[in-house]
């Protein structure tokens, strides 16, 4: 793959984002593919120093989970950040845990942000979207490069300023930015040291053990006591949602009784 050049990099994240007490490689792009792509790439590299942010305006071949399409527009914040679990001192059972950690630190920053800005309900929806008031307005994707083991890529598409007014029809329903909400725009870099902040503090607590981060995500669990479909693949499950188990797994009262889920997607039925 050919390596495609960042307009800024190796700047120390505390330049850009003055504030921020971490030093951090950061690489800055205009343009680019895909923020994960890069940053799967960089993590060939042995001497890499992490972490490491790769942060572009626009992406043309945004990608999300399920092999799907990250469609977003101008005024998305979008940008990877390459993290070494191991490093951090994170368990190794706890590493599955890393993206609800991501998405709970970015449900604590859009809470911050929007306190001022009127009542906005902004939750967790299992495993890995953010909502606000009952759309999505964050998509996470976690990639796992297989060179080294412990780096992960935590990819982010946080949509701030830019509108789904004139997104396509089947997104405009289920999808929404920070700004269509409030009807306000947000300063994009002051919520990724935000972020930053809280995965760092949400981080240090994994590395003493998933219970507080469990319990931050019970507490924001949009799906509790809904009625919910899950597609696990080979197959579609209807039932109550029970919440969030102790490891992070979806609860799931079906027909069949409790279940448990690890991985899925979930979508709404009441
Ligand atoms: C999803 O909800 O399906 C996950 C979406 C993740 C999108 C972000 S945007 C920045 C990073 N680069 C990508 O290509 N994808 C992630």
């Amino acid at each position: 793959m050919r390596s495609e050049e960042p307009d800024s990099e190796g700047q120390c994240l505390s330049t850009l984002f003055p504030g921020f007490p971490f030093p951090l490689g950061v690489e800055h792009h205009a343009e680019i593919g895909s923020t994960n792509d890069r940053a799967l790439e960089l993590c060939s590299n042995a001497s890499l120093l992490v972490p490491h942010l790769v942060i572009a305006d626009r992406q043309t071949a945004g990608r999300g989970r399920s092999s799907n399409r990250w469609w977003s527009t101008d005024g998305a914040l979008l940008f990877s950040l390459i993290i070494d679990a191991a490093n951090l001192g994170i368990p190794e059972p706890c590493w599955p845990l890393v993206s609800l950690t991501a998405g709970i630190a970015v449900v604590r920053t859009l809470e911050e942000h929007l306190s001022t800005a009127g009542n906005h309900v902004v939750g967790l929806k299992w495993p890995n979207d953010v909502w606000l008031n009952d759309r999505k307005v964050c998509g996470i994707l976690v990639e796992v490069p297989p060179q080294r083991r412990g780096r992960m890529v935590i990819g982010i598409g946080l949509n701030v300023n830019n509108s789904f007014a004139d997104a396509p029809s089947e997104l405009r329903t289920i999808a929404t930015s920070m700004q269509d909400e409030s009807t306000r725009p947000f300063e994009s870099s002051e919520l990724l040291a935000n972020w930053l902040r809280h995965f760092q503090s949400e981080l240090t607590d994994l590395a003493n053990g998933p219970d507080l981060l469990i319990e931050r995500c019970r507490q924001r669990c949009v799906l509790a006591g809904q009625l919910v479909s899950l597609d696990i693949g080979h197959e579609v499950i209807t039932g109550t949602c029970r919440g969030i188990d102790d490891d992070g797994a979806l609860r799931l009262l079906s027909p069949a009784g409790e279940q448990r889920f690890l991985a899925g997607t979930v979508r709404r039925l009441t």
